[in-house]
């Protein structure tokens, strides 16, 4: 699409624009910004708003490495917390995968993504790099050309940034992927047939790491944000709507899912959230186009078996961040094109991990016969040292790719 005429629009200049300020988004801009490359974040919607949202809050240690990096690690190594180990629960009984000694010494951190988002955004007003929320209207232009530019609108006012390379760090249904022509990109997509029904409640976790739990009434998860903040999950259908969910309802079927042990000593509370998200798998190929680059949520999503929808953000971000810096600091222009095969071969294996969570964990049907063979492969996964070993070094984040 041409920009439209500049005449009415306020034309601005920079090196990149970042079309989206969720994770990926912020935490590119916060890069770049300290290695002195000048960027603007284009934001649909309001701070707050973008706050609002709960996600997932295990980060690997290349998650962490990167937030450090980009000095944004403080709060979080101040208030999270490291897991070496979580359990597998099936048959009535837990395996605990212990992360730490499967994979030399390697752990998570919990803590929530709504967290890490408000550290950046934090950052970002610190250091004054120039950000639009509620911008509406927002459309690229010319990334097939040395000319890329951006265009939205912003208090009624019509803005144009002309820069180097755009950024498309919108997420799932954001604009920048819908930019490129059909027959340029290659859609692969698996939607599950159920939903998780997630409450956040003020009350001490049932346990100190985390359990996922196969049960023939469904999948259910026990996760926290601290010690005294619960995030639990049930598997549920695509047809039920929250009201359908009493307080009540919801703790009887998450204590029916859980060993006995877990169950009886479950502290329940009020919720004081309480949703429903869908689960998809989702990966568009390429994710370069020209002078634009599709990161986090805009170019792949997974379930969340296995929380790895940051994380993978994260590795794309890390990506870039340096593909970019090279560009501007060595002049390196051959490493732009390798851009979507670096991020694919990763985010496939954690695509992988991910629907393989999903697969093991969650009821596909009334029939018991799948049931079984869950429960026969959880059970050889967690009596051999192999197959503990996978899971665990999947959990934990596969390593990032170096760039030469
Ligand atoms: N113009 C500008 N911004 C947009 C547009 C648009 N047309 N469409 C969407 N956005 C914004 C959204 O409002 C959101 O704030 O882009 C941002 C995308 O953020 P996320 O959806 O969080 O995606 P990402 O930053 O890639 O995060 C990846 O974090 O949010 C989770 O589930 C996600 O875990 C995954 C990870
Ligand atoms: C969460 O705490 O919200 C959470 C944790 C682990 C997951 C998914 C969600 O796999």
């Amino acid at each position: 699409m041409r920009p439209p005429s500049s005449a009415k629009h306020k034309l601005m200049k920079t090196q990149v624009a970042i079309i989206g300020a969720g994770p990926s988004g912020l935490l590119l801009g916060r890069l770049l910004e300290l290695q002195g490359i000048d960027n603007i974040v284009i934001e649909a919607k309001s701070p707050d708003y973008v706050l609002s949202r709960i996600r997932a809050g295990v980060l690997e240690q290349g998650t962490q490495t990167l937030l450090r990096e980009a000095k944004v690690g403080e709060r979080m190594d101040r208030e999270g917390h490291v897991h070496d180990g979580f359990a597998l629960s099936f048959l009535g009984r837990l395996e605990r995968i212990d992360l730490h000694a499967l994979t030399g010494g390697k752990t998570v951190m919990v803590y929530g993504q709504t967290e890490v988002t408000k550290d950046l955004m934090d950052a970002r007003t610190q250091s004054g790099s120039l950000s639009f929320y509620s911008a509406d209207d927002v459309a690229l232009h010319d990334f097939h050309s040395d000319h890329p530019s951006v265009s939205f609108t912003s208090n009624g006012q019509k803005h144009i940034v002309e820069c180097d390379y755009i950024a498309g760090c919108d997420g799932f249904h954001g604009v920048s992927r819908k930019s490129v022509p059909p027959e340029s990109i290659r859609l692969f997509e698996r939607v599950y047939p159920f939903g998780w029904l997630g409450i956040l409640s003020r009350t001490p976790p049932v346990s100190h790491e985390l359990i996922y739990a196969n049960h023939e009434r469904g999948f259910a998860l026990c996760s926290m944000r601290s010690s005294m903040l619960s995030r639990y999950y049930v598997q549920c259908s695509l047809d039920d709507k929250v009201d359908d969910w009493s307080d009540q309802r919801f703790w009887d079927e998450l204590r029916s899912r859980l060993p006995e042990d877990a169950a009886a000593s479950l502290i329940t509370g009020p919720s004081i959230e309480k949703s429903i998200a869908p689960l998809r798998s989702f990966v568009a190929e390429p994710m370069q186009f020209g002078r634009m680059f599709l990161v986090g949520d805009a170019a792949h999503i997974v379930p969340p078996t296995g929380a790895k929808g940051l994380n993978l953000a994260a590795s794309d971000v890390y990506t870039l961040y340096n593909i970019l810096r090279l560009r501007y600091q060595q002049n390196r222009v051959d490493l732009i094109a390798r851009y979507s095969e670096i991020c694919l071969r990763r985010i496939w294996k954690t695509e992988r991990f991910s629907w393989w969570m999903t697969s093991i964990l969650h009821k596909f049907s009334d029939d018991g016969f799948n049931q079984r063979i869950q429960e026969a492969e959880l059970e050889y996964y967690t009596s051999s040292l192999a197959g503990k070993t996978t899971i665990a070094e999947n959990y934990v984040g596969l390593p990032y790719e170096a760039l030469e």
